[in-house]
């Protein structure tokens, strides 16, 4: 079967708009470690994938699961040790007042429990996010998702949501931001929704990875709480060691009333959940009756705990510092650099780089052209950002100083082919 074949198959079988990433898609079979391989033996660096954060087909992740499915695995409505345990351990890595878990399959889920959370302990609706994110695809996420493209096309946003400029050191500093956000929770304080809460992901990884004003997020969260809401930390990206710390709120110095985690969580199985006080879940329990089938269930829990294992066992923390340094340092001192290459920035093993045309505006077809030219040369990255001009690398948390000089390689040559 020849790769178009499989994209005609692809295209019926799951439909004609069913995104794929590459020019010409990569079609893998196997993966192994921060390495996949495609059907005709030829290897990929993955520079890209967070969830397989502990490493592609890990075997411990893999033992947990099937260990766990050949034992038991129900849904979560009867006692089970393991669940208790996992989240206890969750817990334990949180700030301490965080302290209760509510489990989801995926992010959005999660997402929106925190919504929901909000919602029920402030009686009110309205929610705050910025301009250009993206926070999960259910109807209600979707319209913090959609605001930005709403905002541009001048048509008016669902009326509980309310968005700021990404609060991106480039456009304003920490007053002007914060001044933004005043505005924003007082209009919504007055309208008929209320204001129920700020939701941000701590690091702004789909915004960019912007530079955040220094102290930002402390004083939002001030702001939040004076005005009676909830601040909401999206953990999806940021959380689970990939800014060096635990959950990017540490690194952004700030304590969330929730933190939202998905992605790296279950290394590929679906686990995510949204973690706040036993108040706020109480709230949020007593005014919903919510159940996930498939959440909180013995397998999630042996996974979740492998993942955390590994991150532990294998030092992955400073692992993620060291390497991170090393590749942001490594861009950096790219020499041949072309004039299309813009603002390089870095926050653990996670590296953007703005990608401009030749008039020194955002470029993202540009920016697809180079995660093409990068695949020619077997790395795998992405691209992100408000303006989807933001070259992305954000591997595995496995990644090591080896892994970095193959990307750089492969980076440098393809700059000096630019430039
Ligand atoms: C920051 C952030 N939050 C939430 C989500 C939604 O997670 P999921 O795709 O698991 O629903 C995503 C997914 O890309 C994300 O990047």
């Amino acid at each position: 079967m020849t790769s178009s074949d499989l994209r005609e198959r692809h295209r019926r079988a799951l439909g004609a708009h069913t995104p794929l990433f590459y020019e010409q898609p990569v079609h893998l079979v196997r993966g192994e470690g921060v390495w996949l391989f495609d059907a005709d033996g030829t290897r990929y660096l993955d520079a890209y994938n967070n969830v397989p954060c502990v490493g592609h087909a890990n075997s411990r992740v893999a033992s947990a699961m099937a260990d766990q499915a050949s034992t038991l695995n129900v849904h979560s409505r009867y006692l089970h040790g393991g669940v208790i345990d996992y989240a206890e351990r969750l817990a334990s890595l949180h700030d301490d007042s965080l302290t209760t878990t509510v489990f989801t399959c995926t992010g959005t889920e999660a997402i929106e429990v925190a919504m929901m959370t909000a919602r029920a302990a402030t009686g009110r609706r309205g929610i705050i996010s910025t301009e250009a994110t993206y926070h999960g695809n259910s109807t209600e996420v979707r319209k913090l998702s959609d605001i930005g493209r709403r905002l541009a096309a001048g048509a008016a946003p669902d009326p509980t949501i309310g968005a700021v400029p990404v609060p991106d050191l480039a456009s304003g500093d920490l007053d002007t931001h914060l001044d933004f956000l005043g505005e924003a929770i007082e209009a919504m304080a007055a309208s008929e929704q209320g204001f129920a809460g700020v939701l941000m992901c701590s690091l702004l990884a789909n915004e960019g990875l912007p530079e955040i004003p220094n102290g930002y997020f402390a004083a939002a969260t001030d702001l939040v709480h004076q005005a009676g809401g909830v601040m909401i930390a999206d953990e999806v990206q940021a959380g689970f060691a990939r800014s060096g710390t635990w959950w990017g709120y540490d690194r952004s110095g700030f304590v969330p009333d929730i933190a939202v985690m998905g992605k790296p969580m279950g290394a590929g199985l679906p686990l995510a959940a949204a973690m706040s006080s036993e108040e706020l879940v109480g709230a949020f329990r007593r005014s919903t009756r919510y159940f996930n089938t498939f959440a909180a269930s013995p397998l999630q829990a042996a996974v979740g705990m492998a993942v955390i294992d590994e991150i532990e066992d294998r030092g992955l923390l400073a692992q993620v510092n060291d390497v991170g340094g090393y590749l942001l340092e490594g861009v950096r001192a790219i020499t041949d650099r072309p004039a299309q290459m813009g603002g390089i920035r870095g926050v653990g093993l996670f590296v953007g780089i703005d990608w401009l045309d030749e008039h020194g505006q955002p470029d993202a077809k540009g920016a697809v052209a180079i995660a093409n030219q990068m695949k020619l040369r077997g790395v795998l990255m992405g691209r992100s950002g408000a303006l989807d001009n933001c070259l992305k690398m954000r591997p595995p948390l496995v990644f090591e100083r080896e892994h970095a000089d193959v990307v750089l390689e492969a980076f440098g040559d393809v700059m000096s082919s630019v430039a």
